[in-house]
């Protein structure tokens, strides 16, 4: 399932993270905020627990999300100012790491680290800024799916259109939450318009 945001507000930081004015400091910021914005969208699908609290006038029972069935997994680089901006919101979920490089002549994905904890029965929440060909977000999913998690959702912000598809149609039951879907991918297999290379920009690297 595709979901492309709605929210101006969601809009006018995918706009202020093409801007190529704008620099590695602010563009980490825009990517947490944006991640909380999706996340906020996406909350509906989060599990969630009763629980028993003291307030000043005395005991409250009341919903809150279970932290303890959910993980956030990153896709490094490019994701960690999301994954942070997820464990702003939720700080008592657990964190996992999957580090993937595309290959810029193939574009094929490389995994060169793993670092997800058990996510049996959980809810997984993967993120990623950019989903170009999709490659990435494909294999990230298909290796989480060897873990039996109970559902994964995807926050991203940017995807090409093709590679949204090319991902939802091997993956029809995770929802994709994603911030903008643009039309296409040029020779270099970049989004267009796309933002550029997201990890370069948030990390000042070319
Ligand atoms: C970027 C981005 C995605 C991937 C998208 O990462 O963060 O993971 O490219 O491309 P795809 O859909 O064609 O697979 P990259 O591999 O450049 O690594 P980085 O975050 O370390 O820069
Ligand atoms: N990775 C990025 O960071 N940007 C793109 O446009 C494609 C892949």
């Amino acid at each position: 399932m595709i979901v492309e945001s709605r929210s101006p507000l969601v809009k006018h930081i995918v706009n202020r993270l093409r801007d190529a004015g704008t620099d590695a400091a602010a563009f980490r910021a825009l990517l947490r905020e944006c991640a909380r914005l999706l996340l906020a969208e996406a909350a509906d699908a989060l599990p969630v627990a009763d629980r028993k609290i003291t307030t000043w006038q005395g005991n409250f029972t009341g919903d809150f999300i279970d932290e303890s069935k959910i993980v956030c997994v990153a896709i490094l680089r490019a994701a960690l100012p999301m994954q942070e901006g997820v464990l702003s919101s939720l700080d008592g979920i657990e964190g996992g790491f999957l580090a993937m490089k595309r290959d810029e002549e193939t574009f094929q994905s490389h995994l060169y680290y793993n670092r997800v904890p058990d996510i049996e029965g959980k809810t997984v929440i993967l993120v990623d800024p950019m989903v170009a060909t999709g490659g990435s977000l494909h294999d990230a999913l298909a290796l989480l799916r060897t873990q039996n998690p109970a559902r994964i959702i995807s926050l991203n912000v940017i995807g090409a259109k093709e590679g949204v598809e090319r991902v939802e149609k091997s993956f029809p039951d995770v929802a994709i939450h994603i911030a903008q879907i643009d039309p296409t991918l040029n020779k270099d297999a970049y989004i267009v318009p796309g933002l550029g290379d997201a990890g370069d920009r948030a990390y000042n690297t070319v």
